[in-house]
């Protein structure tokens, strides 16, 4: 089988670390899939990402034919066919990821064109950096090569949360848990939606009957379960950052296991009414060859209505404060 070339950047990095071994042992593309990694690092974080390198080989993975290391962009994007925007700034303890837009935006601008001009056209790329939602905005707006339907951003860490809740609550297994919806942004406006949700083939609402906990203390805490992660580690989540990133790709080329729903940040055309353009948060289902629909009929109910259009403000004023960095 050909080999696919994957692009990392940020590889050295808490996520890239625990991401890029990942990859290369199969867990994206498949155990028959041979990947060539191609990774990127900040000038002075080389040596490292060397290590890196290292001990990617001695993971002796089948599936790993080739690793490429640099500090150059263009070379990083080389044809790669599937983007992994990992290297940005984290938050700190007391900042909003939103805080990190000014600190992080110039990164995607100048990797937004970078892909443009040197990554297959068919790239996939997902933004896990933050804050990744307008992070995703900036880079596809610099890439007119690159169709946008081939840009997200990563809210399947949300959805994952979300499950992991919902299966410690009614002690049930994670994967009984299914079409958890994540709409609009990555941050605290976030709308994890139960809506449309079910533990073991039942409604959620039916199965858990504590309507304070799910109106409540279930959306407040995934929304607030990366600050808690920051508040306990002192650093933000970067092993189950890196596992989302990989389910989310994974789902993307492979499809979204059946009767189940993946929540991604995609660029919206019109849909639910979100301005065009705002890479917004909404269930899916990847189709299996590198393609999505769009869950398109849902009608939120009364409650996730005002929850939906403030996560959705939120998305226009992030895209107001970097309106100098984005291009055509
Ligand atoms: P980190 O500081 O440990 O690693 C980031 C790496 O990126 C560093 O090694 C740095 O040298 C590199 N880097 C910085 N600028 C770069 C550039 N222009 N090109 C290439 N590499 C560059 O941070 P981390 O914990 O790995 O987190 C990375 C980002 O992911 C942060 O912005 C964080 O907030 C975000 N994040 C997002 C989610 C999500 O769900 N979307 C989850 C966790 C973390
Ligand atoms: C997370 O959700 O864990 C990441 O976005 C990191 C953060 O800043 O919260």
């Amino acid at each position: 089988m050909e080999p696919i070339r994957v692009a990392v950047t940020g590889a050295a990095g808490a996520i890239g670390y625990a991401l890029v071994p990942r990859i290369a042992c199969g867990a994206v593309f498949g155990p028959d899939r041979p990947v060539i990694l191609q990774l990127l690092e900040l000038t002075p974080v080389l040596s490292a990402l060397e290590g890196v390198r290292m001990e990617l080989e001695d993971c002796a993975p089948s599936t790993l034919a080739g690793i490429e290391c640099t500090d150059k962009a263009e070379e990083a994007f080389d044809r790669a066919q599937a983007i992994f925007l990992v290297g940005a700034k984290p938050r700190g303890k007391g900042q909003e990821r939103k805080d990190l837009i000014r600190d992080n935006a110039g990164i995607f601008k100048v990797q937004g064109k970078a892909i443009n001009d040197a990554a297959s056209r068919d790239a996939r790329v997902i933004v896990v950096g933050n804050p990744c939602n307008t992070n995703c905005l900036i880079a596809m707006s610099h890439a007119p090569n690159i169709p946008a339907a081939n840009w997200s951003a990563m809210v399947r860490l949300d959805q994952n949360r979300a499950k992991a809740q919902l299966a410690n609550k009614t002690s049930r297994p994670v994967s009984d848990v299914k079409k958890m919806a994540i709409w609009g942004n990555h941050s605290a406006t976030q709308y994890p939606s139960v809506q449309h949700a079910t533990i073991g083939g039942r409604a959620v609402r039916d199965v858990v009957t504590d309507k304070e906990w799910l109106d409540e203390s279930f959306i407040k805490t995934v929304q607030q379960r990366g600050k808690a992660i920051i508040d306990a580690r002192g650093a933000s989540s970067a092993t189950s950052a890196a596992n989302a990133a990989i389910d989310h790709m994974r789902e993307w080329f492979l499809g979204t296991p059946n009767g189940d729903w993946s929540s991604i940040g995609v660029p919206s055309d019109g849909f639910y009414d979100v301005p065009e353009g705002l890479v917004c948060g909404v269930p899916t289902v990847c189709r299996g060859d590198g393609t999505y629909d769009i869950i398109r009929d849902l009608e939120l109910d009364d409650f996730g209505r005002p929850l939906f259009a403030k996560t959705v403000k939120e998305l226009e004023e992030e895209r107001d404060a970097v309106r100098d960095l984005l291009g055509s």
